[in-house]
C-alpha cells in the first residue's frame, strides 16, 4: 500500500470539489486560498501526499512526511448556522474513528480531548479546525477542518518520537481519506441531534480518567474527567472536589497514570 497513487477522489462518494496535490505547505492554507478565491465551497476536499509546513494546534508543527500519512482539509459551509469550531472538531474526531474502524476493524481508536486520536496510547491523528472570517465580518462563514493521520510513518522526529504513532495497518490512504471526508460530511448534516456527541463520549480516552489540565492562563488542575457536555466541554472534578468546565481554547490535557 506504500506506493499506491494517492487518489481519494476515486473513492469519494459525497459531492464536492477535489484538489489533490503531491506537495503543499499546508492543506489548511491551500483550502483557505481555494475558499476565498471562490474555487471551492461546502464539501471541497484538499489533500496532499506531503506538507512542508503542516500546522498543528497552539502554533505547533504537524510532521507530514511524503507518502506515509494523510494530510487533508475539508471546507464546511453549512446553509444553516455554523456550529462552534469545537463541535466541528469533535465531529471530525468521530468521523476519523468511524472511518478507521470501518477500514481496519481490528483497530480501537480513542479520542483524547479535544482533537487527538490515539491508538495504543500513541497519537496517530491530529485535527485543526479554523474559522474563515472575511474582512469586515465578525463570524466565520465557513470552517476548514484539517486532519492529519499517520498511516505508515515509522520514524518520527525526536521531540515527538515518544508520543506519536501510526495506524500500522496496510490501509489504502486514498480509501481512508475519502471515507473520513464522506463520514465528516454525513455527521455534520445532523451534528446537533445528539448522535455525534454520544459517539464522541463512547470513543473518549479521557472520560473517567485522571488528568492534568493546564494552559490558557489558568491554574493547573489535577482531577478526574466526570463528564463530556453536549457542547464537547469537559467537566473535571479536581482533587479539591471542585467541578471545573473546560472548553477547548488554549488548554492542554495530559492523562495521568
Ligand atoms: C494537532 O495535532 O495539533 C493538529 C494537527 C492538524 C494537522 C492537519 S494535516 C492537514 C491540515 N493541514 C495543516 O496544516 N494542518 C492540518
Amino acid at each position: 500500500m506504500h506506493n499506491e497513487k494517492f487518489a481519494p477522489d476515486l473513492y469519494r462518494k459525497s459531492r464536492g470539489n477535489n484538489f489533490i496535490y503531491d506537495t503543499v505547505e499546508s492543506t489548511n492554507s491551500s483550502a483557505r486560498e481555494i475558499f476565498f478565491s471562490g474555487e471551492g465551497g461546502h464539501g471541497t476536499l484538499v489533500a496532499a501526499n506531503c506538507q512542508t509546513n503542516g500546522r498543528g494546534r497552539l502554533g505547533r508543527e504537524f510532521y507530514s512526511p511524503q507518502d506515509t500519512g494523510i494530510y487533508m482539509s475539508v471546507i464546511l459551509e453549512p446553509r444553516e448556522t455554523i456550529s462552534p469550531v469545537t463541535m466541528i472538531t469533535s465531529a471530525a474526531a468521530v468521523a476519523v474513528c468511524d472511518a478507521i474502524v470501518e477500514l481496519v476493524p481490528t483497530l480501537d481508536p480513542r479520542i483524547k480531548w479535544v482533537n487527538d486520536i490515539l491508538i495504543g496510547g500513541k497519537k496517530v491523528c491530529g485535527i485543526l479546525a479554523e474559522g474563515m472570517i472575511p474582512p469586515g465580518c465578525r463570524r466565520p462563514v465557513a470552517i476548514i477542518v484539517g486532519i492529519g493521520i499517520n498511516c505508515q510513518t515509522s520514524v518520527f522526529p525526536s521531540e515527538i518520537a515518544g508520543i506519536a504513532g501510526s495506524l500500522g495497518a496496510a490501509v489504502s490512504r486514498s480509501a481512508l481519506c475519502a471515507r473520513v471526508c464522506d463520514r465528516l460530511l454525513e455527521i455534520c448534516e445532523n451534528i446537533d441531534d445528539g448522535t455525534m456527541i454520544e459517539s464522541y463520549r463512547a470513543r473518549s480516552a479521557v472520560l473517567g480518567k485522571r488528568v492534568r489540565c493546564f494552559g490558557g492562563g489558568r491554574e493547573t488542575i489535577y482531577g478526574k474527567v466526570v463528564s463530556i457536555c453536549d457542547d464537547s466541554a469537559l467537566l473535571i472534578e479536581g482533587d479539591d472536589g471542585k467541578i471545573t468546565k473546560m472548553s477547548s481554547g488554549e488548554i492542554s490535557l495530559r492523562l495521568e497514570e
